[in-house]
């Protein structure tokens, strides 16, 4: 299955029409895909250079492009193929998306004397399909309106091209938006994908739904009618393996396919010993008793704990589990016989991640997609989720009956709690660790904190320190608590959790938990200190 399949994934009504994002870099290019879908619009991003014969087999009902970190003006800069500017689709142009229009199409672009970020004021100086009426002009201000735009350029247009008007401006950008004056063209300045501007995603609004003529058909409901229909089609009347990881996308993904087919999905899930409290339970509940799924439930902690004996290192912690539940997984699956189809929650954004569209990254930890894809198992894979947001998949979770506590819940990393144990993991460590974690996450809930942190965790950490109890000395380890906000945990920062929340949180986890006589709060960002502390 190839990651960047241009105009494959049409042929149903759902996704007929649809916006082709091409990106330029800008760390918002995502942001503007979840805005066009929020209109109930399909759209998909491709790298900026995508060729006009790939461009075309998309057949999109209108292109947007992105922003990006680069200038314009350098040599090798990330550019367009000059032809697709020709196509007689609507075009959007944001940031560096409108100075490349501008550029390509016969304007000028200068590097500006001074830069725009963030907060800038827009005056809109004559109608518009996008930005609407003309602000009206004001004696006291009147270089800027007062719609408030997010700005993040360096360079700014000196003239437009022929055929092209200003439409609006602000104090540093005489063009912070243009338009042809025939055809469906526009580019702004500023970022309307982000919330901070005002109209951002009503102007979005009107480019794919008025402008290039969308209809709003892009709905979870939808989707899930057109993906089950997709899924008998590939699957026929053969069989199908997911494994679960109690995650909200393995889940979302195994509803989906079970919803298609029901018996001939099978599900494993490998309790590795270093999940958190009553993990395992909760999983057989939702889908043997909930969602009546034929779950394969494979206690296979011994043999993980006995692997991992001695081993401190955390690359090699994550290498044993991550071939451990492979061998474990194609075990279980060998069992049930004749199986043709691996059931995976891959979602959008690790596809356009494996093309690359943002270059490679260094690795930090190998993040070793533990209950990922038996390399030669040789089944085909069912990836329902491979077009969805994050945000999307909680969706279509809720509308498959999905309880909250299934869709709503934090990211859990596949090694567990091996990796939140420093150094040498065993059952003595396991215990306190899942005890002080459910505390933890107890006390987040009770506080109405769980839906506003990205992630919340207990590390344990031997390391032992004197403390008093009753009256007698203790010497005991030390359990760290990690809460951080984030968007998409490529950046983190700890999360301001009120003190007596967190007073709650130390007090209840030294008196109930034996073997801790300290707790302490990590309060590091993202970088430099990374999510998980191995
Ligand atoms: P870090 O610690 O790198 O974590 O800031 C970023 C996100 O990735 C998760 N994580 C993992 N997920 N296998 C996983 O499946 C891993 O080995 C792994 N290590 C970190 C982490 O929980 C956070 O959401």
């Amino acid at each position: 299955m190839s990651a960047s399949r241009p105009g494959s994934s049409g042929g149903d009504d759902l996704r007929k029409q649809r916006i082709l994002i091409l990106d330029f870099g800008a760390q918002y290019t995502q942001l503007i895909a979840r805005r066009v879908r929020e209109h109930h619009v399909y759209c998909e991003i491709h790298p900026g250079d995508l060729d006009l014969a790939s461009v075309r087999s998309f057949d999109p009902t209108g292109i947007i492009l992105s922003g990006g970190p680069a200038s314009v003006l350098d040599d090798g800069s990330p550019d367009v193929d000059p032809a697709v500017l020709e196509l007689p689709v609507p075009i959007l142009g944001i940031c560096y998306g409108l100075q490349l229009l501008v550029l390509r199409l016969g304007g000028r672009v200068e590097p500006a004397d001074d830069r725009e970020y963030g907060r800038a004021f827009l005056h809109v100086d004559r109608d518009d399909a996008l930005l609407g009426p003309a602000d009206p002009a004001t004696q006291e201000a009147p270089d800027a309106g007062n719609r408030v735009v997010w700005m993040s350029h360096g360079d700014r247009v000196l003239s437009l091209p022929d055929g092209f008007l200003p439409v609006a401006h602000s104090a540093n950008s005489p063009f912070a938006a243009i338009r042809h004056e025939d055809r469906p063209i526009w580019g702004v300045q500023f970022h309307p994908e982000v919330v901070h501007t005002d109209g951002g995603s009503e102007l979005l609004r009107r480019f794919v739904q008025d402008v290039c003529g969308c209809e709003p058909g892009w709905t979870t409901a939808a989707f899930i009618d057109s993906t089950i229909e997709q899924i008998r089609e590939q699957v026929g009347d053969r069989r199908l393996v997911c494994g679960l990881s109690g995650g909200v996308d393995s889940s979302v993904a195994a509803a989906l396919v079970h919803r298609a087919v029901g018996e001939q999905l099978t599900c494993i899930f490998v309790d590795h010993g270093l999940m958190r409290a009553n993990e395992r339970e909760q999983v057989e509940e939702l889908f043997r008793q909930s969602l009546g799924v034929k779950l394969v439930s494979v206690d296979a902690s011994d043999l993980f704990l006995r692997e991992l004996k001695g081993v401190t290192e955390p690359e090699k912690k994550r290498r044993i589990i991550g071939r451990l539940f492979i061998e474990v997984f194609e075990a279980e699956a060998a069992k049930i016989g004749d199986v043709d189809f691996l059931v995976q929650g891959t979602l959008y954004p690790d596809v356009i991640e494996s093309v690359s569209v943002k270059g490679a990254s260094d690795t930090i930890k190998t993040h070793h997609n533990v209950g990922g894809l038996p390399e030669d198992m040789k089944l085909a894979l069912v990836e329902p989720l491979r077009e969805l947001f994050k945000d999307e998949v909680r969706e279509v979770g809720r509308q498959l009956g999905l309880p909250e506590a299934a869709v709503g819940r934090h990211p859990f990393p596949g090694p567990g709690l091996a990796i939140r144990i420093m150094g040498e993991v065993t059952r003595e460590r396991l215990e306190p660790l899942r005890q002080a974690d459910a505390i933890m996450l107890e006390e987040i809930h009770r506080a109405g904190l769980y839906d506003e942190i990205w992630q919340a965790l207990c590390v344990f950490l031997p390391v032992q320190s004197v403390g008093v109890m009753g009256d007698a000395r203790t010497y005991e380890n030390v359990v760290a608590v990690r809460c951080v906000s984030s968007v998409d945990a490529m950046t983190a920062d700890f999360s301001h959790i009120p003190h007596d929340v967190l007073g709650r949180i130390s007090n209840r986890i030294i008196n109930e938990v034996k073997g801790i006589n300290r707790v302490v709060y990590d309060i590091s960002s993202k970088p430099p200190a990374t999510i998980e502390w191995e």
